[in-house]
């Protein structure tokens, strides 16, 4: 990726395709993924949920419920959503607010809410061990203590989250702080500061987008043929200023998005996980893997229409096939309609924050997570340990790693299988120290919670446990593609 997104992006003469390095990427102008008539469905904006205050916290009611949703005209498809029939609302916190999520599950089975990105104590974090059964309501109470960032949540039931969140369970979260108060960015939310959760699907016939486990999506996680922004398909967004603030989530099952603009122009990234990198980066292609965020900045031409697109380099990812293919293809995930007349949106800052970076001598333990995968056809089957970290499968009840509070450690992980995995980890917010010993691409020199591992590749992050110690209830590092999670490629930390 890092050589990658250095190569430039040309536009050719066709609207239809461009080359990318060398390589000609066309769009596909018959396929169910990009309809003839175009891009017709206006882009979904997800309310925005701020909460309201209950004796000086802030309080918000989340119900996970089972509902219908129309995609297409004429079909209803049964889906999962949380306050509406398809994914969330945005929740806006600040840093230093107390809050409350109130989560009612009225869905026919138990699940969980899990904070994506979120510092809190483990018992608050919604993973595995916080189950909210049917009917019932779980608090979960606690204290932003957060950068200003673009954070999700979404279910993590042991061995049932990829099929929770396909159904459509997940949404994003706002965190303000003073820093982004001051900061000179589009942030008027719909308008020129638009939450993106992209996602892709695969419908039968009749509509429906039932979670059927192949053997191959077994293995390699729940790939779908067609994209969505927000829950909308073929969608646009009608744009009224010079600048566009995107905060895309990539809220993939198990793909990995290589998002351009179709024609070749740059746009500045501001944000990564954690929150605002140093200084804008610009970009002409961003690899973005499951839950991985971006906050991008895109310059609008009045009247000239761009689409974000998914560019398809190499099947899967970077690891099986290795390579570029020669013809790749690319994916509409939305197009931008900016008005005859736009409003002059604020020039970027050049300096956006300041990291503090943590430094490799303060570390006190290098812990070594081995990210594997075994092949052959009793894993297929789903039979035996076909994913594992250290050789270890998931189990509920044993603790993997624990740590002490207040402690800086380096974690290095090694992907020793035939794909990349993208590793996460709870609690914390980590930085990148290296890649295979290379530094990482200046737009991965941020807070991260989710880092792509590609296939043989080692990487090693840096993190300080702060704040909240409790034995008794773990936190979860895990590959995030959701078949992998579910199939036990992940583990449990506690910090006491
Ligand atoms: Cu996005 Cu353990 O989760
Ligand atoms: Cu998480
Ligand atoms: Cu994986």
């Amino acid at each position: 990726m890092t050589a990658f997104t250095r190569r430039n992006f040309l536009k050719s003469t066709a609207a239809s395709a461009v080359v990318l390095g060398g390589v000609a990427v066309y769009w596909p102008r018959s396929s169910f993924a990009q309809p003839t008539g175009g891009m017709t469905n206006v882009l979904k904006i997800p309310p925005l949920e701020t909460g309201r205050d209950q004796d000086g916290v802030q309080v918000y009611d989340l119900t996970m419920q089972n509902s219908t949703t129309e995609f297409f005209e004429g079909y209803q498809t049964p889906t999962s959503g949380i306050n509406g029939s398809y994914l969330g609302p945005t929740l806006k916190v600040r840093d230093g607010s107390a809050i409350r999520f109130n989560i009612t599950n009225d869905l026919e089975e138990p699940s969980t809410l899990h904070w994506h990105g979120m510092h809190l104590p483990a018992r608050m974090d919604g993973g595995p061990h916080q189950v909210v059964a049917v009917g019932e309501t779980w608090a979960s109470e606690f204290t932003i203590k957060q950068k200003a960032a673009s954070l999700w949540y979404h279910p993590h039931l042991m061995h049932k989250t990829a099929e929770h969140v396909w159904r459509g369970m997940a949404g994003m979260i706002i965190v303000e702080d003073q820093e982004s108060d001051a900061l000179p960015l589009p942030n008027n939310y719909g308008i020129d500061d638009v939450p993106l959760v992209l996602q892709d699907r695969t419908f039968t016939r009749d509509g429906r987008m039932d979670y059927n486990l192949s053997m191959h999506s077994r293995m390699m996680g729940m790939v779908g043929s067609i994209p969505f922004a927000n829950g909308t398909y073929a969608p646009y967004f009608e744009a009224t200023t010079t600048k566009l603030r995107l905060r895309i989530l990539n809220g993939a099952n198990a793909s990995t998005y290589n998002l351009a603009l179709d024609n070749g122009a740059s746009f500045m990234q501001v944000a990564t996980d954690g929150g605002f990198l140093e200084a804008p980066v610009e970009m002409k292609l961003l690899q973005l893997a499951p839950a991985e965020r971006a906050e991008i900045i895109v310059d609008l031409t009045a009247g000239e229409n761009i689409t974000l697109v998914n560019v398809a380099i190499g099947g899967a990812g970077r690891g099986m096939m290795g390579g570029e293919n020669n013809n790749a293809v690319a994916n509409p995930f939305l197009e931008i309609r900016p008005a005859a007349s736009l409003t002059a949106s604020a020039e970027l800052p050049s300096r956006l924050t300041t990291m503090e970076w943590l430094d490799e001598a303060d570390a006190v333990k290098t812990r070594v997570f081995s990210l594997e995968m075994r092949m052959g056809m009793g894993a297929m089957m789903g039979g035996g340990n076909s994913h594992s970290i250290n050789g270890k499968v998931m189990d509920m009840a044993h603790i993997d790693e624990v740590v002490n509070l207040g402690d800086t450690e380096v974690w290095e992980l090694k992907n020793v299988s035939m794909m990349p995995h993208p590793f996460h980890m709870h609690d914390v917010q980590f930085q990148i120290l290296d890649r295979n010993g290379k530094p990482p691409a200046p737009n991965e020199q941020g807070r991260k919670d989710v880092v792509m591992v590609n296939a043989g590749e080692t990487v090693r992050i840096i993190m300080r446990f702060e704040d909240y110690a409790d034995p008794d209830s773990p936190f979860m590092y895990h590959c995030h593609i959701l078949e992998h999670e579910d199939a036990g490629m992940m583990g449990q930390f506690v910090v006491v």
